[in-house]
């Protein structure tokens, strides 16, 4: 297994990723935590320092802890990482006169085991790059192993005590080596074997939910997503009957949602299922709220209120599970007051309330979206369950822009369901990430018949993706989105038009609020 310490940087999870995808384990851990404690508890056979935003020319920035130098493993720094292992064995960081941002060349000047049978001596290879800091000075026993022309010390290494450094980002595709270079890395430099699955996974967790929970009771919230339902069949398959699952109906679920839900838990499972109605009591916290993030708040807190109600019928519970996964993670938790912002409170992260009386259980944390599907599949879970587009936990709330009533979120609902059904209908469900529509705090004038409407605007949105952290809108034809729009306009009352949201993320989001 290998550590990854985070500096921040956006891209460090992708790294988890490429090095999840080669088979092997990794965890990525914050810098302020790790020290000479954790990492003999962790016992990493590699460390990689990730990128990150801040400058090691600032007397305050983050630093690894010096045990990280002496711990006895290889160490590969990336950007930040490798600016900060230079300026605390002593080489020198300065400035740049030219910030280097994206595609750049390196040119390879010594052969490394880092580029073995990838990149050889003299060649130059496509790298992606995005720093404004860069070394000018080595400390004793490194040297340069690639070259660019604004960055002297592209890659380094010191091969006697196995610490290397590189100022791009293999991590990200457009690095086309990238992930190789890591395999290097990890394979070759820290001998890592490549044989981690999804079944050890599996294993590992059960272990460590066992571990963590003890003979505490949990309550498990069932959204009618993935996540959710993985979550809750891993910690089932952990503790059994220790496990208690709550299904909330809040009144903004998509159509259908309850009953698949249910009829998966105690019809394909066994697993006990309460089934909350509760409609009333969020619509009545959500009535005349216009404002995102405060709707996210009230209906974080309305599921602990919940949570808390079920779980004193059972005698009190000690954990709250979710299927928080690594991008909710990232987006929602704004790094230890540094420039990574907050852009929305997820509510299975930020949403959640102080006063919260349970501990979190949360087995998918490390998790990417496919990689909590793979596991579904791997503790099996029916294939088109696994397959569903993900659901906010907030549900249709934040898919009504503005203040939500109940007459709104059936309008939605009714639409959201036609709008699927189409998808499914011509086979496009699976090549889409996510698809859903929006009912707009808009009215037009139309015309139906002879008569005069004047009704809601409907967005329809339709991504790929392959994380949930940049998408691509869906090239529906025009055909497909006329056929859809005509139906939805003549099966629901109070929709009179129809837009397609042809916007990526960035620069939008997925969900509109
Ligand atoms: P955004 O809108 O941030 O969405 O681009 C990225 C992915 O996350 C989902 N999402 C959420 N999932 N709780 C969740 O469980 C939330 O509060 C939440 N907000 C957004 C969104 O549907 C998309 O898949």
């Amino acid at each position: 297994r290998i550590l990854v310490i985070d500096f921040g940087s956006q891209v460090t999870q992708l790294i988890a990723r490429r090095l999840r995808e080669d088979g092997i384990y990794c965890e990525i851990h914050p810098f302020n935590l790790v020290d000479a404690a954790f990492l003999a508890d962790y016992g990493p056979k590699g460390i990689i320092l990730s990128g990150g935003p801040a400058s090691t020319r600032i007397e305050t920035s983050p630093r690894a802890t010096e045990e990280v130098f002496t711990f006895g493993v290889p160490i590969l720094g990336i950007c930040y990482g490798e600016q900060t292992i230079v300026a605390q064995l002593g080489g020198e960081v300065e400035t740049a006169d030219h910030r280097e941002f994206g595609r750049a060349e390196v040119e390879v000047v010594e052969s490394s085991p880092l580029f073995q049978g990838l990149w050889a001596k003299g060649g130059k290879y496509p790298v992606w790059m995005s720093h404004g800091d860069r070394v000018v000075e080595l400390p004793e026993g490194f040297h340069p192993i690639a070259i660019t022309p604004s960055a002297p010390y592209a890659a380094i290494a010191d091969e006697a005590r196995s610490v290397y450094g590189v100022q791009f980002h293999p991590e990200v595709v457009h690095t086309l080596d990238g992930a190789r270079l890591l395999s290097n890395f990890t394979r070759n430099i820290c001998g890592c074997h490549g044989d981690w699955t999804m079944a050890a996974f599996r294993e590992e967790m059960t272990a460590k939910i066992r571990d963590q929970v003890g003979d505490g009771r949990v309550i498990c919230g069932l959204s009618g997503g993935v996540d959710s339902a993985v979550a809750a069949v891993l910690i089932h398959e952990a503790i059994g009957s220790q496990l208690t699952c709550v299904f909330v109906d809040t009144g903004l679920m998509r159509a259908g949602e309850a009953e698949e839900v249910v009829s998966l838990f105690r019809g394909h499972y066994n697993i006990p299922l309460v089934h909350v109605e509760a409609e009333d009591l969020f619509l009545g916290k959500l009535d005349g709220v216009d404002d995102p993030e405060r709707k996210r708040k009230i209906i974080g807190g309305t599921f602990i209120d919940v949570f808390e109600e079920e779980a004193k019928k059972i005698g009190g519970a000690d954990f709250l599970a979710q299927g928080t996964l690594y991008p909710d993670v990232i987006e929602s938790v704004s790094f230890d007051g540094g420039p990574s912002v907050t852009i929305k409170s997820h509510h299975n992260v930020g949403g959640l309330p102080e006063r919260m009386n349970m501990k979190l259980v949360e087995p998918l944390r490390e998790l990417f979206k496919d990689e909590v599907r793979a596991l579904g599949r791997e503790l099996g879970l029916p294939e088109a369950f696994v397959g569903r587009h993900p659901f906010p936990g907030p549900g249709l709330a934040i898919r009504i822009p503005g203040a939500v009533s109940k007459e709104k979120a059936d309008i939605l609902r009714k639409a959201d369901a036609i709008y699927l059904d189409q998808i499914r209908k011509e086979g496009l469900y699976d090549e889409i990430w996510q698809a859903f529509a929006v009912l707009l705090p808009v009215r037009t004038v139309g015309v139906m018949g002879d008569e005069r409407t004047y009704d809601w605007v409907l967005a329809l949105r339709a991504v790929t993706s392959t994380d949930g952290m940049t998408a691509d809108s869906y090239a529906f034809s025009h055909d497909f989105l006329s056929r859809t729009a005509t139906r939805i306009i003549n099966e629901v009352r109070g929709i009179n038009r129809v837009t397609y949201d042809v916007t990526s993320k960035p620069p939008g989001t997925i969900e509109w609020e």
